[in-house]
C-alpha cells in the first residue's frame, strides 16, 4: 500500500482497512490476513504499557515499536503515531521528530488536532513527509475533555471539526482520522473533503476503519467502549491455556514422554 492507493481506494470506493501493531509478531499475522494498512499507535502506552493514558509514551518509545513494525512489514503502508509533545511546540519540532519516524522505517506520521496543528502539517507535507491527521475524540487532549467523551454533538463543535478537517486537507494531509463523533458528522466530513477518513467510533460512512489490534482481538478488557467490536476471545483464550499448563505440570501430566528426549 503506497500514499498513492491509499488515496485512490477512497476515489474507487474501495474501503480502507487499517489495524494497529505494535511488533514484528502481529505485523506478519496482520500481513498474512490481508490488512493493507499498519498503525503504530500510541495506544501502545495504555495496551502495551499498561499505562491510563497515552501522555507518557515518548519519541524513543514509539521509534523502537516502529522499527520492530517496519522491519517485519512487506506490502503494508506503515504509519507511525507521533506522541504527546513531539510536534505541539513548533514546526522545528514536528519536522525532526516526523523525520525520525521516517527513518525508523515509516512511510507516513499521524498527529492529533486540526487548525492548531496546520502550521506543522503544511511544514511537514511541504518537505515531502506524509502526514494522517486525528479529529474528534484525540486521546492525547483526555484532560481537556474531562474524559473518553463522544466529540462533535453540539453544533458549534461539529463545525469547528469540520473546519479542522478542511484546513488539515488543505495543508496537505493525506487521510484523516476521526474518533468517536456522531455517525452524521462523519458523513458530512466523509463527502466534503476529497481525502480518506478513518473511522473509530465514527459510525459506518467513513471510507476506511480502524481499531486497535488487542481490542479487536479480545485481548483487552480493561475499558471496552462502545465501538469496540472485539472479533476474537484471546484473553479468555490465554487464561483457559495458562491454567491447563499450570494444572498440568502440578498434576505431572507435562511434560509426557512426547515431549522428553531419550
Ligand atoms: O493510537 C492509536 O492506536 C490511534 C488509533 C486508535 C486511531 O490513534
Amino acid at each position: 500500500m503506497t500514499i498513492t492507493e491509499f488515496q485512490r481506494h477512497k476515489r474507487e470506493k474501495k474501503k480502507l482497512i487499517v489495524v494497529t501493531a505494535y511488533d514484528a509478531l502481529f505485523t506478519r499475522i496482520l500481513e498474512q490476513a490481508g490488512i493493507e494498512t499498519i498503525l503504530v499507535g500510541d495506544s501502545l502506552g495504555v495496551v502495551v504499557q499498561g499505562k491510563a493514558n497515552t501522555l507518557s509514551v515518548t519519541m524513543e518509545d514509539m521509534l523502537y515499536h516502529t522499527k520492530l513494525v517496519a522491519g517485519a512489514a512487506q506490502r503494508a503502508l506503515v504509519i507511525g503515531d507521533m506522541p504527546f509533545m513531539s510536534y505541539q511546540i513548533s514546526r522545528e519540532d514536528a519536522l525532526r521528530n516526523a523525520g525520525r519516524f521516517l527513518q525508523a522505517g515509516a512511510q507516513a506520521v499521524k498527529l492529533e488536532g486540526g487548525a492548531a496543528v496546520a502550521d506543522q502539517v503544511a511544514a511537514m507535507t511541504g518537505i515531502g513527509i506524509p502526514v494522517m491527521g486525528h479529529l474528534g475524540m484525540t486521546p492525547q487532549s483526555v484532560h481537556r475533555y474531562g474524559g473518553y467523551k463522544v466529540q462533535g454533538k453540539e453544533s458549534d463543535r461539529a463545525l469547528a471539526l469540520l473546519n479542522d478537517a478542511k484546513v488539515l486537507e488543505a495543508a496537505g494531509a493525506f487521510g484523516i482520522v476521526l474518533e468517536a463523533i456522531p455517525a452524521e458528522l462523519a458523513k458530512t466530513v466523509t463527502e466534503q473533503v476529497s481525502i480518506p477518513t478513518i473511522g473509530i467510533g465514527a459510525g459506518p460512512h467513513c471510507d476506511g476503519q480502524v481499531l486497535v489490534l488487542y481490542d479487536l482481538l479480545g485481548l483487552f478488557d480493561d475499558f471496552v467502549p462502545k465501538f469496540v467490536k472485539p472479533y476474537a476471545h484471546l484473553k479468555a483464550d490465554a487464561l483457559q491455556a495458562l491454567r491447563r499448563y499450570k494444572e498440568e505440570v502440578e498434576q505431572g501430566k507435562f511434560p509426557s514422554d512426547s515431549e522428553s528426549y531419550h
